[in-house]
């Protein structure tokens, strides 16, 4: 097991804006020393054994809620899949008590996600165990981001490149997207030049002020692409204005065989999940020699066990000192 890393110090992990590139590195290193517990035959350390962690997802998820469950179970944590669906929730019991109640059967940490904005940040005011944020609406989801930045790094270490000075573009409906939030404030942290590109209606200018580029041209960047992230459209939080035809759309923003061959042979890509098939991203693409998706999901868990083995534990230290 690493030790606790001594950068680390935070109860929570909330988002990446106000992390320092300190923490950011201590959270990947921390997850490195970890991904090796998943090629064991026995897929098991007491890191966190007599712990309890439980996912409270208001939203549907695939990855992120698997993930979570399965990388508590490796750090030898207890699991609690709370079902929002079947709960008191339906009958009106707030967020604060619902957690407020989880809390109180001794949990030690609280996944959520949920459709608002901050929920996560509120949660964290209101309860003593650690918060971690697994997406909140259009917001961040800093695992996400982790992930991927974990993945770049990983694949550009093993090729003797840095992430540092990496040209990575985002593609997609970015004002929607917590993905893409938490990679601009990630990436742009760890040396990356980021370059955001979508329709004019889903790209503003705005996010300049996030110190990237902004680009409603994809043929125009992605010759000088050393990486690619392509955004799922997310129909749930779009309005029909916002959005050109679908047809529209994959022929200006989709990444398909023709649109890849103009990048660099060596480009990756990635994708955050769920994916469109077809209209993001073609299958040619999603299934080729370049794609790295299937590799986020792997190093999604190793993310995941290092934030909270040293959400818990900081929290732990933090609560044995008061
Ligand atoms: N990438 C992601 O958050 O996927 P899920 O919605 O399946 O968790």
């Amino acid at each position: 097991m690493p030790t606790l890393d001594r950068i680390w110090t935070r109860p929570h992990l909330l988002d990446l804006e106000s992390l320092s590139l300190a923490e950011i590195n201590a959270i990947l290193d921390t997850a490195r020393s970890l991904k090796e517990v998943s090629t064991r035959s026995i897929k098991k350390v007491p890191a966190l054994r007599g712990k309890v962690v439980a996912n409270l997802f208001f939203e549907d998820s695939t990855r992120t809620k698997t993930s979570f469950s399965l990388a508590a179970q490796r750090l030898s944590a207890d699991v609690l899949d709370f079902s929002v669906s079947t709960s008191s929730v339906s009958k009106g019991e707030t967020l604060q008590d619902t957690a407020r109640n989880i809390e109180a059967m001794g949990v030690d940490a609280i996944v959520v996600r949920h459709r608002n904005s901050g929920a996560p940040h509120l949660l964290a005011q209101v309860v003593g165990c650690s918060v971690i944020n697994a997406g909140d609406g259009c917001h961040e989801h800093p695992t996400q981001g982790l992930l991927d930045i974990f993945t770049i790094q990983e694949t550009m270490t093993q090729r003797g490149r840095q992430l540092a000075g990496l040209k990575v573009v985002i593609v997609g409906d970015i004002s929607n997207s917590r993905v893409a939030r938490s990679n601009i404030w990630g990436l742009t942290k760890m040396g990356a030049q980021v370059t955001v590109v979508g329709p004019a209606t889903l790209c503003p200018r705005t996010f300049e002020s996030f110190g990237v580029k902004v680009s409603h041209d994809l043929d125009a960047v992605l010759p000088q692409a050393d990486v690619v992230n392509m955004l799922r459209v997310q129909f749930e939080r779009l309005t029909s204005s916002a959005f050109p035809s679908l047809r529209e759309y994959t022929k200006s923003f989709g990444l398909t065989s023709d649109r890849l061959a103009t990048c660099k042979p060596d480009i990756i890509v990635l994708h955050p999940g769920p994916m469109n098939r077809g209209l993001e991203i073609s299958t040619a693409v999603a299934d080729g020699p370049q794609s790295v998706i299937l590799t986020q999901v792997t190093n999604g868990l190793a993310v995941r066990m290092a934030v909270l083995y040293l959400c818990v534990g900081a929290n732990a230290v933090a609560r044995s000192n008061v």
